[in-house]
């Protein structure tokens, strides 16, 4: 389940309820999903995505989203750096990020422009879907110990093309 944390304030949300609502209100989609069916730590990519079939079919259908995959980082993947690398820098995408989470953990960073530059971060979890909308300003930050696997859900993969905005504004939060 997600925890919802605004450093500046030094503000922490765990209820589930004050987090999806403080995410709706600015404009982030965030629910709980769960698998249809067992399926083993380190399952095949098919059987993932087949066990959230009934969850990513109608999902999907209703965005206009036309793929999925699913991306595993742990300690073994190779060039662990330069993923960490590539992915904690602030940047936006033209189009939602959207993730489930099914095993492990991560930090999804937000930058809210349109809210006084609100920073917060939400700790994401197994069954956490969250959809980070086109072009808002975020990171991700595998943590200390990397361990995720999570579906990615596209309109056009070429849309999740990182624009970084190289402000540095990633190196002053830490979760
Ligand atoms: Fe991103």
């Amino acid at each position: 389940m997600a925890t919802l944390r605004i450093p500046d304030r030094n503000v922490t949300l765990s209820d589930p309820s004050a987090v999806r609502q403080f995410l709706d209100k600015r404009g982030i989609f965030y629910e709980r999903w769960s698998a249809c069916g067992d399926f083993p730590s380190g399952a095949a990519n098919e059987q993932i995505l087949t066990a959230y079939n009934y969850l990513l079919k109608p999902y999907m259908e209703k965005g206009g989203y036309r793929t999925a995959d699913v991306i595993r980082v742990d300690e073994r993947t190779p060039n662990l750096e330069g993923i960490r690398e590539k992915f904690i820098r602030e940047h936006t995408h033209s189009e939602d990020e959207v993730r489930v989470f099914v095993e492990g953990q991560g930090f999804f960073w937000f930058h809210m422009e349109a809210q006084d530059d609100e920073i917060f971060a939400v700790l994401c979890e197994q069954g956490d879907l969250i959809s980070v909308p086109a072009y808002t300003k975020h990171w991700f930050d595998l943590g200390t110990f990397p361990k995720v696997c999570a579906i990615r859900i596209f309109t056009d993969q070429a849309g999740w093309v990182p624009h970084y905005t190289n402000s540095g504004i990633d190196q002053r939060y830490r979760w």
